[in-house]
This record gives C-alpha cells, sequence and structure tokens, in this order.
C-alpha cells in the first residue's frame, strides 16, 4: 500500500521536499498551507511534471486539514523566518504557536503518524511537538544534524578533491552555531582527518560548517536554506519507509539519559537508528572529552530556549 506523506508548510523546504519525494514515485504526498491557492498551484505544477519524469507520485495542495487524514509521516516546515526588530525570542515564541497549533490539527487527522520537524528553532520546536500530540518521543524528532553533517562531508569532499561518498563524519548538539563535529571520528576512506589536514585548517572547515546556515542566507538575501534541509528530511523518510535502521544524526530526545550522553530530558542532534517506527534506539558514540564538553555547551544553549518557552507557558 502507497504510504502517504503530508508536508505542512509549503514554502521553500517545504515545495523542495515534494519535490525530492515525487521523484521516488511510490508515495502520496499532501502539501498543506494556510496561503490560499499556493499549495495547491505547487502540487498540481509537480504532479505535471510526473509524465515528463515518469514518475507515478500522487500530491495534492491544500488548505483543508481533512485532506492530510491517515498520513503515515507529517513533515512540519511551517513557520516565519526572523523579521526586523524582531529578537530570537520572540521567533521563539511565534514559531512555537504556529507549531503546536499545526501538530494539533495533524495528529487530529492521523493520530498514529510519526512527526518529523524542521522549523527553528528546530530543537526546540521538537519539545514543543512533542508535548501538543502526545506521542511517544520515538514518533517525534527533528532534522538538522543530516544537514550539519551534509555541510561539513561536502566542504571536506572540496578540500581534499575526493568523492562525498568517502568523507566519514557526525556532526551533533543542537542546531546552533556551537553543534559539534565529531574530529575524533571523522574520516576520509578510513584515515582520521587529522592526518589528511593540518589543525588550522581543518579548524576554519568546522567554522564554515557551523556558519553553513548563515552562509547561505547572506548569499540568498531572502529566505534560507532549502535543497540540502529537505534531501536531509527525504532521507530520513526513506530509512522511515524502508525500515532501513539507518543511523542518522536527528534531534531526539534523550529522556531518561538514552544514549548516555549525560543529557536528560532534552531534545538534542544525536546518531539515532531510524526505522519504520521512527527512533529506535539512540545510538552512543565515545566521545573525546573536548567533544563531550562542547556538546554538553551545546544542550545547555537548547535548554535555554526550552526554559524561555516554559516561562511563557508554551510548555510545561
Ligand atoms: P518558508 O517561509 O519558505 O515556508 C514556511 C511556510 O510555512 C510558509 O509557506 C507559510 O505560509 C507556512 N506557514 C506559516 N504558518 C503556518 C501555519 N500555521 N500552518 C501551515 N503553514 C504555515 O520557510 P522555509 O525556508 O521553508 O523554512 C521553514 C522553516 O524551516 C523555518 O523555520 C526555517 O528556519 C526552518 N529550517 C530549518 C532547517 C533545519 O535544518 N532544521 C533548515 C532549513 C530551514
Ligand atoms: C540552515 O541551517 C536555516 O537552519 C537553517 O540552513
Amino acid at each position: 500500500m502507497r504510504k502517504k506523506i503530508t508536508i505542512a508548510g509549503a514554502g521553500q523546504t517545504g515545495a523542495t521536499l515534494a519535490h525530492w519525494l515525487a521523484l521516488r514515485g511510490d508515495v502520496d504526498v499532501v502539501l498543506f498551507d494556510i496561503v490560499d491557492g499556493m499549495p495547491q498551484g505547487k502540487a498540481l505544477d509537480l504532479l505535471e511534471a510526473m509524465p515528463i519524469i515518469g514518475s507515478d507520485a500522487h500530491i495534492v495542495g491544500t488548505n483543508d486539514w481533512e485532506a492530510t487524514k491517515d498520513s503515515d509521516i507529517v513533515v512540519i516546515t511551517s513557520g516565519l523566518p526572523r523579521k526586523p526588530g524582531m529578537s530570537r525570542d520572540d521567533l521563539l515564541k511565534v514559531n512555537a504557536g504556529i507549531v503546536a497549533d499545526v501538530t494539533r490539527n495533524a495528529v487530529a487527522q492521523s493520530p498514529n503518524s510519526i512527526l518529523i520537524l524542521l522549523t527553528n528553532p528546530l530543537d526546540a520546536m521538537c519539545h514543543v511537538a512533542l508535548q501538543e500530540s502526545g506521542f511517544p518521543a520515538s514518533r517525534v524528532f527533528g532534522q538538522a544534524g543530516i544537514l550539519d553533517t551534509a555541510r561539513f562531508r561536502a566542504f571536506l569532499a572540496m578540500e581534499l578533491n575526493v568523492s562525498v561518498a568517502e568523507v566519514n563524519a557526525y556532526v551533533l548538539g543542537g542546531h546552533g552555531d556551537d553543534m559539534v563535529p565529531l574530529i575524533g571520528s571523522t574520516n576520509v576512506g578510513g584515515i582520521p582527518i587529522s592526518k589528511l589536514i593540518p589543525a588550522e585548517r581543518l579548524g576554519q572547515i568546522v567554522d564554515r560548517a557551523r556558519k553553513g546556515g548563515g552562509e547561505i542566507v547572506a548569499l540568498l538575501k531572502t529566505g534560507s536554506a532549502f535543497y540540502a534541509p529537505s534531501a536531509a528530511i527525504a532521507q530520513m523518510i526513506d530509512a522511515v519507509l524502508n525500515d532501513r535502521k539507518r543511523i542518522l544524526p536527528c534531534s531526539v530526545y534523550t529522556g531518561d539519559n538514552e544514549g548516555g550522553y549525560d543529557v536528560n530530558n532534552l531534545y538534542l542532534g544525536l546518531p539515532a537508528r531510524l526505522g519504520a517506527t521512527g527512533v529506535e534506539k539512540v545510538v552512543h558514540i565515545d566521545l573525546t572529552e573536548e567533544e563531550n564538553a562542547a556538546l554538553q555547551k551545546s544542550a545547555a544553549s537548547v535548554q535555554e530556549l526550552v526554559t524561555v518557552l516554559k516561562d511563557n507557558d508554551l510548555l510545561h
């Protein structure tokens, strides 16, 4: 039976995700947005491309939650970017309200779905979706680490003139400037990265990966990255649909120190095994002392946002 995937938010990331999914041909995609006509127009345009690329994907656009009924996966990209005069905390509160509303509507139609979050600030938004859905944390997780890792891998491959497939790396932590590239376990074709790139140059590449989102924003002038973020979600969806048991860095709930990173009850980017039921396991990787300190710092930054949401009664 074909799987049904709803994408809430038919903007840059949502519509591009629909494009990646349409290329698969084996899923039904519902693009939802509050803007009248926009998701319908994008979905129709995409549907009309299917005969050209030879895909049997079904794609509909809607402003009506009922059309999303019985989705297997709901991706939440809906939210606002920061506007002039708006602080990060203002954006946090506005997007928390949008994500809460979208989550409630989505789960009312699809009570057995898996929720994948993209809206920023990502890790904090996962907390909101977890609370509003009432789902187990295994069915509520977020995308950031695949993107952050892909940026790091792309820059390393460019530096060394090798295929991206040879570059193995993980970037963990929250989706912010203090994300944590695991230098100790980064290798190219099995060779430790520290043997291939001098420390100072490696530091510059790490810095570029950390600021990768900002680099794109500065170039685009309006909006933020969408090709790579949506490709990352498509990879997560593929892992779930095919029960692949892929170990991918995702924003996952640590609960009672799941994964053994000494972080409790917080969403944070950690390696997770993704299969048909969502997050099957938070996977432990031994960290160096320095990496662990960086992870704890990153966790503290996410905790600060969670505290702001709690102080404003948006989380309890
Ligand atoms: P966008 O502005 O192009 O699209 C957002 C869409 O959400 C708009 O079409 C808007 O109409 C819709 N929307 C607003 N309120 C809504 C509601 N209540 N219900 C349904 N839809 C609603 O933004 P873009 O580029 O697609 O980014 C979306 C979000 O994802 C942003 O918060 C962005 O910062 C975040 N992002 C996160 C990444 C990550 O790695 N976690 C990577 C890229 C983007
Ligand atoms: C990014 O990293 C905006 O979070 C988004 O590109």
